[in-house]
């Protein structure tokens, strides 16, 4: 019988460990989400606008850009680094300049990427 007490004890330990860890991963996330979307605004939306969508032949989109899906990676690179020359994204040809980002941390480039990709690339609409 105590032995029985004891695993319960035990158990109800475990589970509440177990949430409040997915509780704080959660909301590091959610910090993360926030800080992708507030660099975003201020880093990229006066081209490609808030909702991802371009600016007519000038900047590309990146909602749902066939080219950001099939080139998952060079996202981190093209916002470091910025990026020129012809490029066709959706069906359309962008031959621009985008300005490289060499003020943005790994770690602040890491958050817009996430952003980017969870508002821009995962929804179906
Ligand atoms: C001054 C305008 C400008 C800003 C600011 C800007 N971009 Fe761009 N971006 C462009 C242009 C222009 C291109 C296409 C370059 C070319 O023609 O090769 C581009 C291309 C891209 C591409 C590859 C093409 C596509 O649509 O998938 C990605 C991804 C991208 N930008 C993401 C970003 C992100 C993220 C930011 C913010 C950190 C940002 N850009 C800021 C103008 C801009």
């Amino acid at each position: 019988m105590k032995k029985n007490n004891f695993l319960v004890l035990l158990c109800i330990v475990f589970y509440s460990l177990l949430f409040s860890c997915a509780d704080e991963k959660q909301a590091q996330s959610r910090a993360n989400a926030n800080h992708g979307l507030e660099l975003y605004e201020r880093m990229c939306a006066n081209c490609h606008q808030s909702d991802g969508s371009g600016f007519v032949k000038l900047y590309p989109p990146l909602k749902n850009a066939d080219y950001l899906k099939q080139n998952p990676k060079a996202i981190f690179g093209i916002i470091k680094n910025g990026m020129k020359g012809r490029v066709i994204v959706n069906g359309i040809e962008f031959n621009l300049v985008m300005p490289a980002n060499p003020k943005l941390s790994d770690k602040e480039i890491e958050h817009i990427v996430e952003y980017v990709q969870t508002r821009f690339l995962s929804s179906s609409e």
